[in-house]
Order: C-alpha cells, then structure tokens, then sequence
C-alpha cells in the first residue's frame, strides 16, 4: 500500500508536510472544529521525540488496569493519533477521559484546546539525536521514502523537507504559543535521566494522583528493556503496511548523544549554527549528552 503505492509522497497542508497513504485533507479540514472535552488529554511531540513511550506512559496511567488497557491492546488503540482518522476506533464516541498523541504543530489542532478545554504534553528531544533517530526510522517505515545516507538525510532535516516540517518550526511553534494551552513541556532527556520524576509530573499536572506503587510499577513498565519486549507497547504488532519489522525497530538505542555517531564534525558546526539562527527567539534549554 505504501512504498511502491504512486500516490506516495508527503504533500502540504497549510504550511505542514503530510503523508499521502496516512492523512487526508477533509480529515484534517475537519479537526478544527473536532470536538474537544475538559477532559481530553493530547501529547503532542514532533517525531522522534519519544511519542511512544509517552503514548505508553499515558496509557498505563489512564487504562492500566483496565481489561481494554494497553496489556490487552496496542498502544496505538488506546491512545490513538489524532491527525490519523481510525473509523474502528470512532474518537467522538470514546468514552471520556480521551487520551491522544499527535505529531501537529500548534496552530493545526483542534481549536477547542485553546485556553481552558483539555491538556496538552508537549515532549521534546533534543534536534541531532532526532535527527538521527528520523534517519533510521525513514529506512523502516513503509509510510517514508528510503534514505540513501545520512548526509543526505541530514540536509532535509535542517531544511525542513520531512515529514512535519521543521523540527525548530515545530518547537518554537508550541513553545512561543503555549499560553494558549493548558500545556506542561517535557523532554526525552530528563524522562531517560530520572523516569519517575517526570511520571510524577505528568500524573500531577494531569490531575492523577498515582500513589507511589502506581508510580513504580509504570517506571518498572516503561523502560527501555521492557518496552523493546513489550509486543503492545513497542509497535511489533502494527500492521505490516506501515512498518517493515524486518528492518529495524521503533525501539532502537534509547539513547542521548547517539548522535556523535553519525555527524560529521562540519555537520555539527552546520548544525550549531542553524540552531542559533533559528532558536534565538526561543530560548530553551536542552540536554545534548549524558
Ligand atoms: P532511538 O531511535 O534514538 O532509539 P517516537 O516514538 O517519537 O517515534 O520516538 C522513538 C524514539 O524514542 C526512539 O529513539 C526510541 O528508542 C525512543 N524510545 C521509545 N521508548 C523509549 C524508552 N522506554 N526509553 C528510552 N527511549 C525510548
């Protein structure tokens, strides 16, 4: 259906690129106006960030002990991505509280998430391990064109000619908009530097209130190791028209800094130089290496 499929390629949707086999133009017409409840619950993350696991994180939190939870069912069931429509799944008769991710910039989600209505979680990563992480998920995923090297991956990725755009678009985007929202910011490297203290954000921030054995047994859950060998969790069982199992795993390294493999010491003076640029209105913090 997708590599191969002619009508295959990203396109452009108000300034944001998409992909063809996955999304569709009414369905993203539509999300403005998509409903939203007090109680709806959007992580949002550009790829690579670590969307999954804090699909699992929010799964467990919300259905963990549930006979529909995430041990029974994929992830990507309960805690389905919104700009995707999945008919069998019918999002507007889900029982509340709802719980979704997204790979969306700020300005395309559902507008009742302005001031008041739901919550989000924006989760970033810091851009070079992004960039490497995107790099080897394009060679797996049958919904992105193979990637003949690095170097050449590299160049899209600061230019923006991906799947969603620009990482640094993305940020700033969530980030200088985030009065908007209801919204708490968390990154990849503080959840692979100390897990339980940013479950123990989320579960507050969100209202939860998980009691310390709650919070042990998601921490315990949601490693790395256990994740990789967590057929619901660890995307081993979506279906084979999106992702080549063969070819690599969305669980790869789980690591911060793995980019020093791979760039160059020009890429990275490139790199750094981008970044400046183009983060000097949106001064974040982030962690390039543990
Ligand atoms: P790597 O490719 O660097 O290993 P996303 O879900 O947004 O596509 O992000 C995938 C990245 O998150 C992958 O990075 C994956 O290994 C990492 N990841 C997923 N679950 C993780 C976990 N429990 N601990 C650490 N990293 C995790």
């Amino acid at each position: 259906k997708y590599k191969g499929n002619p009508e295959f390629k990203l396109f452009q949707y108000k300034g944001f690129k998409f992909i063809s086999t996955v999304h569709e133009k009414e369905y993203l017409d539509s999300l403005e106006n998509f409903e939203i409840r007090d109680t709806d619950i959007l992580a949002v993350t550009y790829p690579k960030s670590g969307t999954i696991w804090m699909q699992y994180i929010l799964a467990l939190m919300y259905y963990g002990n549930d006979v529909n939870g995430p041990d029974g069912k994929l992830t990507i069931d309960v805690a389905p991505w919104i700009e995707s429509e999945m008919e069998s799944l019918n999002y507007n008769e889900r029982p509340s509280p709802r719980v979704f991710v997204s790979h969306l910039p700020h300005y395309l989600v559902p507008k009742g998430l302005r001031k008041g209505r739901g919550k989000v979680i924006y989760l970033s990563r810091n851009p070079k391990d992004v960039a490497v992480s995107f790099y080897h998920f394009h060679n797996y995923s049958k919904t992105l064109e193979n990637q003949n090297s690095f170097d050449e991956f590299f160049d899209k990725f600061l230019t923006g000619e991906v799947f969603c755009s620009s990482w640094f678009d993305h940020v700033k985007g969530w980030f200088n908009n985030s009065n908007d929202f209801d919204i708490l910011f968390l990154t990849y490297e503080d959840m692979v530097k100390d897990l339980r203290t940013e479950i123990m954000k989320i579960s507050k921030f969100l209202g939860r209130n998980c009691d310390d054995r709650k919070i042990d047994e998601m921490v315990q859950k949601c490693t790395f190791q256990n994740m990789k060998n967590n057929k619901n969790a660890n995307y081993q069982l979506l279906q084979e028209s999106f992702l080549d199992h063969s070819k690599g795993k969305f669980l790869r390294k789980g690591k911060v800094g793995d980019w020093k493999n791979y760039f160059t010491e020009e890429q990275n003076e490139t790199f750094d130089k981008v970044y400046q640029e183009q983060m000097k209105d949106c001064p974040i913090e982030l962690i390039w290496d543990i």
